[in-house]
């Protein structure tokens, strides 16, 4: 080799240790590109809803029943648009409820499972720690797709819950005097580069309770509405609040009300 071609080479060889990086970030970014648009077609969520189906037609509990005959509000057995009608009153146990409470009334009363039994692993928490009542959900959510978010608000047990949604919505409290209207009612607030969807804005309602339950590429997890709550009281420095109570039902309810009339679009897929 002769020594002239010394600089050319290293130039070169600096050319190439210089391209390096730049090829790989531009493929690493096509590939994240190409990951996210093959997860939008294929969402992980499928097999939530897979789990679900199948757990809703198993037979279950001390009575070794399925849920064919579980009323989610259209009707015994009927899933298809159930959760768009939901949360709503029922007249048997004379309440509104939404999907985990109609499910844990279902799965009591017909499958026999005690209260503890039908909760004991509300969300999922990878393998070994699968959640039922998550892939219940997701099942049954999925059932609705491209239909109108439609819950009850007629009767008048509909229209308190609404009320008492609204006002945990803007009550405020904790350490830091925080409501979720604090950061969820204003236009384009961001935190952290998170956009917060303005909640009392229809256009923002509507898309964000449209596309929960999600799967989580974060937490590799389908996570439900009462799932994203629950992350948001903790935003809030408020404690966790009881799984399928009365107040996640009512704030369900309002953040549901809020959304009437949008095109249900779930599961979601979220970072
Ligand atoms: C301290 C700020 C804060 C408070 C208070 C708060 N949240 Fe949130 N909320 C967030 C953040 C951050 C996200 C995640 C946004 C993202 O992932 O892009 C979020 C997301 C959400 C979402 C899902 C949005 C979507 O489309 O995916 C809903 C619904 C929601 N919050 C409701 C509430 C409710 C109801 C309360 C009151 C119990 C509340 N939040 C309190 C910060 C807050």
């Amino acid at each position: 080799m002769d020594q002239s071609t010394c600089p050319a080479i290293v130039a070169t060889g600096l050319l190439l240790a210089l391209a390096g990086p730049l090829a790989q970030a531009q493929t690493t970014s096509e590939s994240l590109a190409k990951y996210r648009q093959t997860l939008a077609e294929d969402n992980p969520a499928e097999l939530w809803e897979m789990r679900g189906e199948a757990l809703w037609n198993e037979k279950r509990g001390p009575k070794q029943v399925s849920l064919a005959a579980c009323d989610l509000g259209r009707g015994p057995g009927v899933v298809k648009g159930a959760y768009v009608g939901l949360p709503k009153y029922f007249a048997d146990t004379d309440k509104v409820q939404d999907v985990e409470q109609r499910l844990i009334t279902c799965m009591t009363t017909l499958q026999g499972l005690s209260l503890d039994e039908a909760t004991k692993q509300p969300f999922g928490a990878g393998t070994g720690k699968k959640s039922t009542m998550e892939a219940l959900v997701t099942w049954i959510a999925s059932a609705s797709r491209g239909m109108k978010i439609a819950p009850g608000s007629t009767h008048p047990k509909e229209v308190q819950a609404y009320k008492i949604g609204q006002t945990i919505f803007n009550y405020r409290g904790g350490p830091h005097d925080f409501a979720c209207a604090t950061c969820h009612a204003a236009p384009a607030q961001r935190i952290r580069l998170q956009d917060l969807p303005n909640l009392t804005d229809k256009t923002d309602a509507r898309q964000s309770y449209a596309t929960w339950p999600a799967y989580r590429v974060s937490q590799g997890e389908v996570r439900t509405m009462q799932h994203r709550l629950n992350d948001c009281f903790r935003q809030q420095r408020f404690p966790e609040p009881g799984y399928a109570s009365d107040a996640i039902t009512a704030l369900t309810m309002y953040l549901a009300q809020q959304a009437q009339g949008g095109d249900y679009n779930a599961p979601g897929l979220k970072r």
